[in-house]
């Protein structure tokens, strides 16, 4: 049977770590760490998504100030709110949720949020630094999957790893992250030749297509770690909708490990957000 990492236990955890950091940092230094989060429009999903983020931030010690703007907002008057939270010595972390409306180029907004509160990782700043592996804020969902991976995984050195996904959210991060950790890394993407094949040679297989049920039981490698990043909402036969990832859940029996979904990956990318929050205002303090 593979080993079911269980992300929600495990977030708790570094949520409970994440909030006594930020005790220390108030009581050290009188510093509450302060996380802006800005949501353009009424996506439902980004807007669930949101409000866990504000939840969670308020059982870390952190203050967080929610900005939702209407889904018409031009660009120039969120290029202005982000000015605003740059120049606020109180708020520590920016979040822009993506995606934005189309009328919004989503590039000049993330080079506008000063690199050291890009507590999403996302400033070429930032992206640079990971390249370069010279420290920089991490992208949260990336960090998320290390963490995860590290509960079944000691030694990464030499270590084969597929990531599935090329996006810079996920995809391309957790590959620099694996690299980092001298894995062998193969990035693929959905319209790689003989992706089953690709698979198949992974020890760590990272999942982040946004395809459900995309990787089927023949793709895994006997004893090879599952990293499930995708959250698909699909309709089952009842006519009900459910959140699948981009794994098929069913006949993983030969993995070593795989996460499950929901509760593996999602509530990492939240506990390694606030976390990144934390570390953005530790960092002013020092
Ligand atoms: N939309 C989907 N994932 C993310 C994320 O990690 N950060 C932000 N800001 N938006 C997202």
């Amino acid at each position: 049977m593979a080993v079911l990492i269980d992300g929600t236990a495990l977030a708790a955890r570094m949520t409970r770590e994440t909030a006594a950091r930020a005790a220390q940092l108030s009581l050290q230094h009188g510093i509450v760490p302060g996380l802006a989060v800005i949501l353009v429009g009424d996506d439902p999903a980004s807007r669930i998504y949101v409000e866990r983020k504000l939840q969670r931030a308020g059982e870390a010690g952190i203050r967080s100030i929610e900005h939702r703007l209407p889904a018409h907002t031009d660009q120039e008057t969120l290029l202005a709110l982000i000015a605003a939270c740059n120049a606020d010595d109180a708020i520590h972390g920016i979040l822009v949720q993506l995606p934005l409306p189309a009328q919004i180029d989503p590039a000049r907004v993330l080079d506008a949020i000063c690199p050291g509160k890009d507590v999403d990782g996302f400033h070429p700043v930032n992206v640079g630094r990971l390249s370069t592996g010279t420290g920089g804020l991490v992208p949260c969902t990336p960090l998320g999957c290390m963490r995860l991976l590290e509960t079944v995984i000691e030694d990464f050195r030499g270590l084969k790893a597929v990531v599935i996904g090329k996006s810079n959210i996920v995809g391309k991060p957790v590959a620099l992250l694996l690299l980092d950790r001298e894995c062998t890394v193969t990035i693929t993407h959905i319209l790689t030749r003989g992706l089953p094949e690709i698979a198949r040679t992974a020890d760590i297989l990272v999942a982040a297509a946004g395809s459900p049920g995309l990787v089927r039981p023949d793709w895994i490698k006997p004893g090879a770690v599952v990293i499930d990043v995708g959250i698909n909402r699909v309709r089952g036969i009842d006519g009900k909708a459910r959140i699948v990832g981009d794994v098929a859940s069913e006949g993983m029996d030969h993995a070593a490990a795989i996460t499950p979904v929901p509760g593996g990956v999602g509530p990492m990318t939240i506990a390694c957000l606030l976390s990144n929050t934390v570390r953005a205002a530790e960092r002013r303090g020092a």
